[in-house]
């Protein structure tokens, strides 16, 4: 099939969701996607913050091949070897002592709440609220539609699950105000991501362990996007020497493929049988993958090279702003963005689109870059080159 026949079926048999460009993708290496074209990428998005170890990496092409001839799906009534071998792993590296794997963040998400009514329920006589933030983002389910602080979310597809508070990000007040009898948690991302990439600030976030434990409320740390080495640790939360009683990760810890995980402290080991499930909890090719995965930034040392990498690029982008009408560089690791002082974000993003470079925004000024963890320096020059090519027309020179 030609470009043109590809584009027609895309616009009258798929359900319209999103605007896409006419560009129809066939293949990935490393840091580069390649069209039907083959017109050569550089991807700054990396499949949304999710391919980690970069575009069809061996390693998971090998063990998606080697699990697949073993054993593809038992059933989540039974326990499988890869499962059982991942959430050792994965509650080893972390501060929590149980996962319930999913498939996708929102599912992850909805778990948590789940989990925090739960607690609501047995220890704060049936407390079920849970505060969020505004300008977060939880996922796409109802539930997590009604969790995100997203303004315009707010008279979508009513009623939503109801029971959620937004706070002021950053604001404890804000956040101590809201807390009553009801209150059964506090949800934030430590990092907002799709808001525009906002920083918790070290205060906030000792402050909300501190309210938590006062108020015998639980802290859930949605790590969907800065879990698993984005931000320079493995999990955002060593950054801020607290721990969550929940968190959630999705995205990278599956390099591509969809996997997503509800980790919890000991003593919230507390679901009945039956209350939380899926047919594909636990699927032994998901978490051969997510093994295969964690195991190699482990072991390639790839939470360290996110960590300098991301420190290279924000000097990179400073330098840039010196010379560029670009400001308010912030982020972490490799979680990062910048805002547009003359230029809109979509516009920019549509310029680099040109000379095939992949970047995102996420708010109308900014423009947000979430390479995978192995991108290096030269990588990195790369996009500083055409980055400063489409800045030209916002030199602070002329
Ligand atoms: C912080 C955060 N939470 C949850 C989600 C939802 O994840 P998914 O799209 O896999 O359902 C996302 C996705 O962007 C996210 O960034």
């Amino acid at each position: 099939m030609n470009k043109s026949e590809l584009i027609k079926i895309a616009n009258s048999r798929l359900l319209t969701v999103t605007s896409r460009p006419d560009i129809v993708m066939c293949k990935g290496q490393g840091m580069y996607l390649y069209d039907t074209e083959d017109n050569c990428y550089l991807d700054f998005i990396g499949g949304w913050a999710v391919n980690c170890l970069g575009h069809s990496p061996r390693v998971i092409a090998d063990v998606l091949a080697e699990q697949s001839r073993t054993l593809i799906n038992a059933s989540p009534s039974f326990y499988n070897l890869p499962m059982l071998e991942y959430a050792a792993l994965l509650t080893e590296q972390c501060c929590l002592d149980r996962v319930f794997f999913a498939s996708t963040g929102a599912e992850a998400n909805e778990g948590a709440i789940k989990l925090a009514r739960k607690y609501g329920q047995v220890f704060k006589n049936g407390a079920f609220e849970i505060i969020t933030t505004q300008y977060s983002f939880h996922g796409r389910t109802l539930a997590t539609m009604a969790a995100t602080g997203k303004q315009q979310w707010e008279p979508m597809f009513e009623p939503k699950a109801g029971g959620f508070r937004k706070a002021v990000f950053n604001d404890l007040d804000s956040v101590k105000q809201m807390i009553s009898d009801k209150t059964c948690a506090i949800m934030i991302e430590p990092v907002q991501g799709e808001g525009g990439v906002n920083v918790a600030a070290t205060e906030f976030v000792r402050g909300l362990r501190q309210l938590c434990d006062q108020e015998n409320i639980l802290l859930i740390l949605d790590e969907i996007q800065t879990g698993l080495g984005r931000t320079g640790k493995l999990f955002c939360y060593e950054h801020y020497g607290v721990e969550p009683d929940i968190m959630t990760l999705g995205k990278g810890i599956g390099g591509g493929y969809p996997l997503a995980a509800l980790l919890a402290k000991e003593r919230l080991n507390i679901f009945e049988t039956g209350e939380q499930g899926g047919t594909y909890t636990g699927q032994p090719l998901a978490m051969a993958v997510g093994l295969a995965v964690l195991k190699e930034i482990l072991g390639q040392g790839l939470v360290e090279h996110s960590r300098k990498m991301g420190e290279l690029l924000m000097a990179m982008l400073t330098e840039l702003s010196s010379h560029y009408e670009i400001e308010n560089i912030r982020g972490m690791g490799l979680l990062v963005a910048f805002d547009l002082t003359k230029t809109k974000g979509q516009d920019f993003v549509t310029k680099c689109l040109q000379d095939r470079l992949l970047i995102n925004s996420p708010k109308e000024r900014s423009i947000r870059l979430m390479p995978p963890l192995v991108v290096n320096e030269i990588e990195l020059e790369e996009l500083v080159v055409v980055l400063k090519k489409n800045l030209a027309g916002s030199s602070r020179l002329g």
